[in-house]
């Protein structure tokens, strides 16, 4: 027998099976423990508890260390593109020059939307906010593509996947228009995934659009960052939503709704608006009394993490890239100093200090999209289309080996 864990009860010890993965804590299997014990576990916030098994990204939040299918977060961002990153999270490796080329045609084919989909954006307010829309169209993606929900064929589960990556640019671009008042803008299949998704936000077509190369290259990296991350409370809502047998497109829909929240992807649009209202460094003071203050509801948006208590990775490149676009683009918005200052101050007050209270990967990339041009309401989306890469592979990684719905009890 492998090795095992006792759990002692006033009338009994029991013994439950430890497993050990290829990185990481060892996890106790408890599955049996209600049917031996007659008792739970109680872990409301999933703080010590392993959802699933999982190949495709690991955690080390002590070490401040992300690897997906074994790649440190920092290589992937400096050597590879969102559609490498796609291709490696979704088949394991990262692609041959061939196996890139044939990824990157079937997924360009897959960017135009169904036009009675455009139609479906003028039932909305043009102030709607657009992660409202995204989550309706994303949802009613299943009306338009009956042709691949049968989620027990693999090859629809493959062409669902790929129009999910391949569709999220345009309907997110579409919502950016559609609240500007602007005219849609067709796919360009000559552009890459994201010059793609640059032109059809930014373009019109009453003049030719030049995408920025390091624009498009910046953006890029933001979606690697962005591309997946464990378990975390979208991700886990994908998965739970799936494990009803819900199709794709609805699983996707619920995890892009989950995202919103200000504690989640809805913290770059939040961290953004926190660092305008700072507006000066003088004012740093009394913002971070503020968050150490518990009667005061108010917390350093981009700061802290469930799993990083130390530095997220993701954070480094991003304010690496910060500069790269502020020098490219000739921006010189204050902002940026305010955030540089702001973390420097927190990162040397002992409440943070004690606290392990660092930036993540919010803090810094309102300020690169708000520079590249994106409004403050876009800011999620842009996490949404990125992190429908990671869904789809944990949602395919899910139904592939499937289990029990998920159920908790209380
Ligand atoms: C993302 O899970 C993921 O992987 C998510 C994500 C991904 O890629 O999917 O990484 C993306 O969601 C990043 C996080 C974005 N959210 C924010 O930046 C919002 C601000 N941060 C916090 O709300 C908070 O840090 C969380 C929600 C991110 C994490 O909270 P935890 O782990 O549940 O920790 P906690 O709320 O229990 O906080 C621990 C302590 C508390 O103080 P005490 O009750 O112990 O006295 O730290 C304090 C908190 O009050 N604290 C903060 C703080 N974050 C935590 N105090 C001030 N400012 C903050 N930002």
């Amino acid at each position: 027998m492998g090795k095992t864990a006792t759990l002692g009860t006033e009338s009994s010890n029991h013994q439950f099976p430890v497993v050990t993965g290829s990185v990481g804590p060892d996890v106790i299997d408890i599955r049996k423990l209600y049917a031996e014990t007659g008792m739970f576990t109680y872990d409301p916030g999933f703080t010590s508890t392993a959802s699933c098994e999982s190949a495709l990204t690991y955690i080390d939040g002590d070490e401040g260390v992300l690897l997906h299918r074994g790649y440190p977060i920092g290589q992937l961002a400096e050597q590879s593109s969102f559609m490498e990153v796609s291709y490696l999270l979704l088949n394991g490796e990262l692609p041959s020059k061939d196996e890139l080329a044939q990824f990157e045609t079937t997924i360009t084919r897959h960017t135009m939307l169904h036009e009675q989909l455009a139609t479906f954006y003028r039932g909305f307010r043009r102030d709607g906010h657009p992660m409202a829309i995204m989550c309706g169209v994303v949802g009613a993606l299943s009306a338009f593509y009956h042709d691949s929900t049968d989620i027990s064929d693999p090859l629809h589960r493959k062409i669902s996947s790929h129009r999910l990556i391949a569709k999220m640019p345009t309907i997110a671009a579409m919502a950016y228009k559609y609240s500007v008042g602007q005219p849609f803008v067709y796919p360009d299949n000559s552009l890459s995934y994201t010059g793609n998704f640059l032109r059809m936000t930014f373009g019109v077509p009453a003049e030719p659009y030049v995408v920025n190369p390091v624009v498009e290259k910046a953006l890029d990296r933001i979606f690697i960052l962005h591309a997946d991350h464990e378990q975390n409370a979208s991700t886990s809502t994908v998965r739970l939503a799936g494990s009803s047998g819900a199709n794709p497109f609805a699983c996707i829909a619920a995890g892009i709704a989950c995202l919103w929240g200000p504690a989640h992807g809805g913290a770059n649009e939040a961290a953004l608006n926190m660092l305008h209202e700072i507006g000066t460094p003088d004012r740093i003071p009394h913002f971070i009394e503020r968050a150490k203050d518990k009667n005061d509801p108010f917390r350093l948006m981009g700061f802290g993490h469930r799993v990083y208590k130390n530095y997220d990775p993701r954070a480094t490149v991003m304010q690496q890239t910060v500069r790269e676009v502020f020098d490219a683009l000739k921006v010189n918005d204050p902002v940026f100093e305010v955030a540089l200052q702001l973390e420097e101050m927190a990162l040397n007050d002992p409440y943070f200090i004690e606290k392990k209270l660092f930036p993540n990967v919010d803090f810094y990339s309102g300020v690169i999209l708000s520079a590249i041009g994106f409004p403050t309401t876009m800011f999620t989306v842009l996490f949404a289309l990125a992190r429908t890469v990671g869904w789809v592979a944990q949602w395919n990684e899910m139904i592939s080996d499937p289990g029990q719905i998920g159920r908790a009890h209380v």
